[in-house]
């Protein structure tokens, strides 16, 4: 163990010395100084020290993970904050209504006392991070089960996060966590700071930050002005704090400067920010399984857009209550479309199967890593049917969204705390889940096996003459239809009288029969081979390493923040055609439809276009020769982003705020698996552009006030 594990750093200390190939990688902060070199000669004129350090205020400490899975970025030293407009939508949602409708159009405090707290929303601060893969990895060896290791790992973890918050006892908003990077072959520790008072500022109408909608969602060219501004506040004492009117705007140890010159084609950008999830080092079975189980999956998520999308368009209450469900229902949904088109493109199955051709070949002489693609493709076979089968409950049976609140009423129960139902119901149209559940249990029986089908389901669908029929009988008899129904059935009952009358109910009795079939059939098959690849894949990592140890291998993204680093540069979609890396708002107005809800361009925004009157924000986004004055709106860049990346701030070589990342174009998303440098670009909207939006169209420029520009 020893030696492997002496081997192991020895790959990674010589991998420092290779770059990777052009702009792959997301890179932990703390060790960008093995990067420097080449971001240097690539046009980035700070240090690593810059970058991240914990001796001085750096740039990290002007980065933050924003809500669950994005990134946000302070620009004043009053706790201004940008991220998206995606980002911050569920908040603009839950303080809109029929009477103050933000979403449609916009919203801007134009004070302090205007700005919205948003009870559940945090942002967390990286403090530091440290490589504790040693104190972790204590006392642990290769002979141990895997159920031994992981309790002696658990124990190990909980001791060094306990250790490492020690130093901040009596400080609030400390936290710690240890994650695994490369399949548990190293550990680091990471320690937050938790601010949750977070107040909305201001949000373009949808008609900007969602400019496109779902139609040019992962798409070039694109249009849309992203980004939306909330504001941290703290204690009196700059210490985090849940929200009371008596806290003030935190002061950050950083935030970054903007600036208005922008960003030119050619020129060095990079991303800091928190990439939730890529798999670039997993074995050929788990890309084919990618490529069965995605058609299965948009299947089903077109049945229920076709569904939610005609109800909104007939409906503007309806469109309110179902825009946040749909824009995240058709996010991955078009994410897949993409990701499935890039892997086939790549020919990413039959690269990786070469590949493990030649590391099978190089084992004969490392028997240390003989097996283990065997062992790997043995794990996926296992469960291969359970996973297929696992889609049609996740994304069929259990989507039905009177399904999932009978899932979290059992859950309730068990926890003894009954879930909040008030915003299920105040975002649930009936008629539309109703026309869903129809659409997935059509799906479910149509294509799951008999194995993993309930007993008695094909009973129900007899006796009420097949799918339509039960659904209908569910529809008709549950009391969790209707706020007033659930009300009514808890009325007056507690403890065994209450489970008793909820599990009688028709919803809750669908959810118990699927739920038995998917605990007892489907998530053992899907544990027991997930635990098996856990081992396997760390000796295959660590296989690969000493495989290829030329290569600059960087750890997957697991929403831990990461540097990634490239140019703004335009790409070839297709033969002959070229997309240029940036668009304007003359290609906005040229989208301009009133008739088309995501096109419909705001008056203010067609008025200065009419009139050519961008004032200081004009930019001639022509030659010299032949100037166009114009506003540059959206820009493409190398950068390897993923998920969880949205809100990121996009940075010049002077670690000046150019752009929000927001987007990757569709035939970039299999990058989560294999990035191609000719095809991978991340979208970022120009912070030229926000800039403008925020003057001319809020007119909110008061709050160029608290920002510092270059
Ligand atoms: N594709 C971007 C991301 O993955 C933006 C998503 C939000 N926009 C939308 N139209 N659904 O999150
Ligand atoms: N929009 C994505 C997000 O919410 C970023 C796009 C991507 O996957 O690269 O993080």
């Amino acid at each position: 163990m020893v030696k492997k594990r002496i081997l192991l750093f020895v790959a990674l200390a010589c991998s420092t010395l290779i770059t990777a190939s052009a702009d792959e990688g997301m890179w932990l902060p703390n060790l960008i100084g093995r990067q420097i070199d080449d971001m240097k000669a690539k046009g980035f004129h700070l240090s690593a020290e810059d970058i991240y350090s914990i001796n001085q205020a750096s740039l990290k400490d002007a980065v933050v993970l924003f809500g669950r899975g994005c990134t946000g970025e302070l620009v004043s030293p009053e706790g201004l904050l940008f991220t998206n407009h995606h980002c911050g939508y569920e908040y603009i949602q839950s303080h809109s209504s029929l009477e103050h409708d933000y979403l449609t159009d916009g919203f801007w405090a134009m004070n302090r006392s205007e700005e919205l707290p948003n009870p559940g929303l945090t942002v967390s601060f990286l403090v530091c991070m440290d490589d504790v893969t040693d104190s972790v990895l204590k006392g642990v060896n290769d002979k141990m089960d895997e159920i031994k290791r992981k309790q002696k790992i658990d124990a190990n973890i909980e001791r060094v996060k306990e250790r490492a918050l020690k130093e901040y006892k009596g400080q609030k908003g400390y936290e710690a966590s240890v994650e695994s990077l490369y399949y548990g072959n190293q550990y680091f520790l990471f320690i937050f700071r938790k601010y949750s008072d977070v107040r909305l500022v201001a949000a373009p109408p949808s008609s900007i930050g969602k400019f496109g909608g779902d139609t040019d969602n992962w798409m070039w060219p694109r249009h849309t002005g992203d980004f939306s501004v909330f504001r941290i506040y703290a204690d009196p004492n700059n210490q985090p704090a849940d929200y009371s009117p008596e806290n003030v705007p935190y002061q950050p140890k950083k935030y970054f400067t903007l600036s208005t010159d922008g960003i030119g084609e050619g020129e060095f950008t990079f991303v800091y920010g928190c990439p939730g999830a890529t798999r670039e080092y997993v074995v050929s079975d788990y890309v084919d399984y990618v490529l069965e189980s995605n058609p299965n999956k948009i299947r089903m998520r077109t049945e229920r857009l076709d569904i939610m999308n005609a109800a909104m368009e007939a409906d503007p209450e309806v469109r309110i209550k179902y825009s946040s469900k749909a824009a995240y229902i058709a996010n991955a949904w078009k994410k897949w479309q993409g990701e499935s088109l890039g892997l086939e493109r790549l020919g990413t199955l039959d690269k990786k199967r070469a590949y493990e051709e030649r590391f099978e070949v190089w084992t004969a002489d490392h028997p240390e890593y003989a097996g283990v693609l065997d062992r790997l493709q043995n794990a996926y076979d296992t469960k291969r049917e359970a996973s297929i089968a696992a889609d049609f409950y996740m994304e069929g049976v259990f989507a039905i969204e009177l399904i999932q609140l009978a899932r979290d009423l059992a859950t309730g129960i068990v926890a003894g705390r009954m879930p909040d139902v008030k915003v299920f119901y105040k975002n649930y149209d009936e008629a539309i889940d109703r026309k869903v559940a129809c659409a997935l249990v059509n799906e479910f029986v149509k294509n799951v096996s008999p194995e993993f089908t309930p007993v008695d389901f094909a009973a129900e669908l007899e006796k009420f003459g097949g799918v339509d029929g039960y659904v209908d009988y569910i529809f008709d008899n549950s009391a969790f239809t209707s706020e007033a129904g659930l009300d009514n059935l808890m009325a007056g009952r507690e403890g065994k009288e209450l489970e008793e009358a909820l599990w009688n109910d028709p919803a809750m009795e669908f959810y118990g029969m699927f739920a038995d079939v998917y605990l007892d059939k489907i998530a053992p098959v899907i544990a027991a081979s997930d635990k098996v690849l856990q081992r396997e894949y760390r000796t295959y990592m660590r296989g690969q390493m000493a495989f290829e140890p030329e290569r600059n291998f960087y750890p997957d993204a697991n929403l831990t923040l990461r540097v990634a680093y490239g140019s703004v540069e335009g790409y070839e979609p297709e033969d002959g055609v070229w997309h240029k890396p940036f668009t304007t708002l003359e290609g906005i107005i040229a989208k301009d439809n009133p008739e088309i809800y995501d096109y419909d361009v705001p008056e203010a925004l067609r008025q200065c276009h009419a009139e050519k009157d961008y004032g200081r924000w004009a930019v001639n986004m022509g030659t010299e020769e032949n100037p166009v004055y114009t506003v540059p709106v959206a820009f493409l860049a190398t950068n390897h982003t993923t998920g969880g990346n949205s809100g990121s701030p996009v940075l010049n070589g002077d670690g000046e705020l150019v752009g929000i990342n927001f987007d990757r174009t569709w035939l970039s998303t299999m990058s989560d698996l294999e990035f191609d440098p000719a095809m991978c670009r991340n979208i970022s909207v120009d912070i030229r552009y926000v800039l403008f939006v925020i003057d001319r169209i809020g007119g909110a420029g008061y709050l160029f006030d608290e920002m510092s520009f270059n």
